[in-house]
């Protein structure tokens, strides 16, 4: 049997195990203090870093503060300075340290008004309130510059209130912006009222250039029936002579065939019935102006299209040396309801543009047609003129646009018929080039 008996420890063995314990021990220990040494290296960096920053940011705002313009302070709960700008050192002529600890108050002018004004900033910061008041500041010249000041509490992290900054701009600059201001604001207010009355004249110009375009229609034909009565007037006077001179009834009625006294009585009533026509439509136009200076009148009546149309061609073509063929297709009668005198101008217009387009044509020709459906009705004028370039097509609506020479065109005839058409009478109007020649316009018109 085999006994066990322990294995006898000798001082060499003990010694071998001292040794083994301590090495490892050491190791741990010496292992520990590296990572303990290089946590520090790692940390000082980083602390090295964070200085830099905290550095590059105290520098930054340094430098802003010495930029500002504006005064500014930073007091303590107390109203106690803290801190001041380059602008306030340079106002008051005290160093930053000078009146870091003093009472707000040194800043301050001894006028009843800042005194006040002080006590109650004073009260404010306490608060920690805003406000924003007018205060005098002690300069180096001792004296007072007035300042539009405003102080805003200012909280640490932990958001307890550490004080107030107040910032403050003399108010001689913010009276003087103030004043340049107004005075731009003035120009403004004068360049504008130039604007409105020139722009007035213009319209003023426009109108005035507009009624005489309008007036010049009916004028031109009444005066030609009346010089046509004048000649008249003066066969009558011839006849009438001859008759009271006792002669035979032969010689009398040679005289009357001479003198062409039927045809003349024939054409006598015609030329009165253009004469009243003409007065009328100036009656009308001298009327729409009246209305135009009190506007609110709404002028719808019903009206034969077909007459008015007719009547239109007959004016124009009347008081025109050309007898152009004249082709219509449209209905004897069409009624629609409209303002009258704006439709018999637009057509005028139209009517007398086509005539003065096919006064060198060798066959002048006019057609017009009038269709409607339910919603519209479409009056179209045709010529066989030259057309209407790409170029003038662009402009034709355009006021004063004319291609016709001084004293014949003003530009205005299809500017105002524009405007009449899409405003006054709720339509349309457009202008193409025929595909076999010569300008078509359409004016529409609702059918109602
Ligand atoms: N039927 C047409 N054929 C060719 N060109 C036309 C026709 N109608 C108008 N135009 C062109 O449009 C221009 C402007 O016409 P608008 O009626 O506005 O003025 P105007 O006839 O020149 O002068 P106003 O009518 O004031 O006496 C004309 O000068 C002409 O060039
Ligand atoms: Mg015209």
């Amino acid at each position: 049997m085999q006994t066990h008996k322990p294995k006898e420890l000798h001082l060499a063995d003990l010694s071998q195990l001292n040794t083994s314990v301590n090495d490892e021990t050491w190791i741990e220990v010496i292992q520990h203090m590296d990572a303990i040494y290089s946590d520090l290296v790692h940390s000082q960096v980083e602390l090295e870093n964070k200085n830099a920053e905290l550095e590059e940011t105290r520098l930054f705002i340094e430098s802003i503060l010495s930029a500002m313009h504006n005064i500014l302070v930073v007091t303590n709960t107390e109203g106690q300075i803290l801190r001041v700008n380059l602008a306030l050192e340079k106002l008051t002529g005290k160093t930053s340290s000078e009146l870091q600890q003093q009472p707000l108050s040194v800043l301050f002018a001894t006028s009843a008004s800042s005194v006040k004004q002080s006590h109650h900033l004073a009260e404010k910061i306490r608060a920690g309130t805003l406000l924003d008041c007018e205060i005098d500041i002690l300069s180096t010249q001792n004296k007072a510059v007035p300042m539009a000041v405003t102080s805003k509490a200012h909280y640490d992290h932990t958001g307890r209130l550490l004080g107030a900054v107040l910032t403050g701009r003399p108010l001689g600059e913010i009276r003087l912006a103030y004043l340049k201001l107004k005075e731009a604001h003035e120009k403004l207010k004068t360049t504008q009222q130039q604007l409105i009355q020139s722009e007035k004249m213009a319209s003023l110009g426009r109108l005035i250039a507009g009624v005489a375009h309008e007036l010049n229609n009916p004028i031109s034909f009444v005066f030609g029936n009346m010089y046509a009565l004048q000649r008249y007037e003066k066969r009558l006077q011839q006849y009438l002579e001859s008759i009271h001179q006792n002669i035979s009834v032969e010689k009398r009625e040679q005289i009357r065939a001479e003198l062409k006294i039927d045809s003349m009585l024939s054409d006598i009533p015609s030329l009165l019935e253009g004469s009243l026509e003409g007065a009328e439509r100036v009656k009308t136009i001298v009327q729409e102006l009246r209305r135009f200076a009190t506007p609110g009148h709404d002028d719808n009546t019903p009206v034969d299209l077909i007459k008015l149309l007719n009547n239109a061609l007959h004016w124009v073509s009347h008081s025109s040396k050309i007898k152009p063929t004249i082709t219509t297709n449209m209905p004897d009668k069409l009624t629609i309801t409209t303002n009258e005198g704006y439709v018999h101008q637009i057509l005028i217009n139209l009517a007398q543009n086509a005539m003065d387009a096919i006064e060198n044509e060798q066959h002048p020709a006019i057609e017009v047609s009038v269709i409607t459906d339910d919603d519209t009705v479409q009056i179209t004028i045709r010529d066989n003129g030259t057309g209407i370039s790409d170029e003038h097509m662009l402009s034709i609506f355009d006021p004063f646009f004319t291609t016709k020479p001084v004293g014949k065109g003003t530009g205005l005839g299809l500017y105002i018929s524009y405007g009449l058409a899409t405003e006054q009478c709720n339509g349309s109007l457009t202008a193409e080039n025929h595909h076999e020649g010569g300008a078509l316009f359409t004016l529409r018109l609702p059918n109602v």
